[in-house]
């Protein structure tokens, strides 16, 4: 972001779009985003049960990891046992991510999946965009390649303070969640930030309130950006339909 509270040079989509890196594609990507701990890999099942009940067919992938080599550098950048300077870090998961989305997601989505993303390219503008500092110019142009121009459909954004989600989890925290409170405090401001400057895509859900409460604006959230995009589709004789499946 900039001093005015832009995205760097242009917003995602529209880099996609003048790229033309973006190829067609009939899937939806749907990204789910937040802190550690915030319920993004329990609401992600949400989601799935959501496409499924819409006849979606669907695929559910974590990141990182999610492919041969995505699954080493995850090993390799939460384990800690390996020192790893912040511009390494940021590159490291840029290097995961470029594979899931080769060899992955695009192939997917071409053959009219939905890809279901617990974590995608927004988790680096957080985390190392402005919770390393970074900077949001750098981490986008280190990722712009990486994703080939695929920017989600839906990004939800699962807000939660970190004290809260830190007292959810009872296993001892990875190389990143070990980081200190206000590491985790500037990655969920900014991911409020990025929710605020592409407010399009991005729905935020406040993920302190109960699960049933967190599961019930996640399904309203899906159904009201996918529903009225699936009846559009299928009024227009193109719509594909057919039971989910998951993969991750
Ligand atoms: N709204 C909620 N209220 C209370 N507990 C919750 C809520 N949402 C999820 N949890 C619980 O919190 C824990 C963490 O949830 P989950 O694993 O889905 O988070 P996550 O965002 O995927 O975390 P990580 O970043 O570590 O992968 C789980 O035990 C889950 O059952
Ligand atoms: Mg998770």
């Amino acid at each position: 972001m900039n001093d005015q509270g832009r995205w760097p040079s242009e917003p995602p989509r529209a880099v996609a779009k003048r790229l033309g890196t973006s190829p067609r594609r009939r899937g939806w990507l749907i990204a789910l985003e937040g802190g550690e701990g915030s319920g993004k890999s329990t609401h992600a099942g949400v989601v799935a049960e959501v496409l499924a009940e819409l006849g979606i067919p669907y695929r559910l992938v974590r990141e990182p990891g999610g492919t041969p080599l995505g699954e080493r550098i995850r090993q390799l950048l939460l384990s800690g046992e390996v020192e790893i300077d912040p511009v390494a870090e940021s590159y490291l998961f840029a290097a995961a991510r470029a594979q899931l989305v080769a060899t992955v997601i695009l192939p997917a989505l071409a053959a009219g999946e939905t890809v279901i993303c617990d974590r995608y390219v927004d988790s680096s503008l957080a985390y190392q965009g402005y919770g390393l500092g970074i900077g949001l110019e750098q981490v986008w142009a280190m990722n712009r390649w990486a994703i080939r121009g695929l920017v989600p459909d839906l990004t939800l954004l699962f807000d939660c303070a970190p004290e809260v989600a830190r007292r959810r989890h009872d296993r001892p925290g990875d190389r990143i969640e070990g980081r200190d409170a206000a590491f985790h405090r500037r990655v969920r401001a900014g991911y409020l930030e990025l929710a605020r400057m592409d407010a399009d895509r991005y729905v935020v859900i406040d993920a302190q309130q109960p699960p049933e409460r967190v599961a019930e604006a996640v399904r309203a959230a899906v159904r009201q950006r996918l529903g009225a995009a699936v009846g559009h589709r299928k009024a227009g004789g193109s719509g594909e339909t057919g039971r989910g499946r998951g993969a991750g």
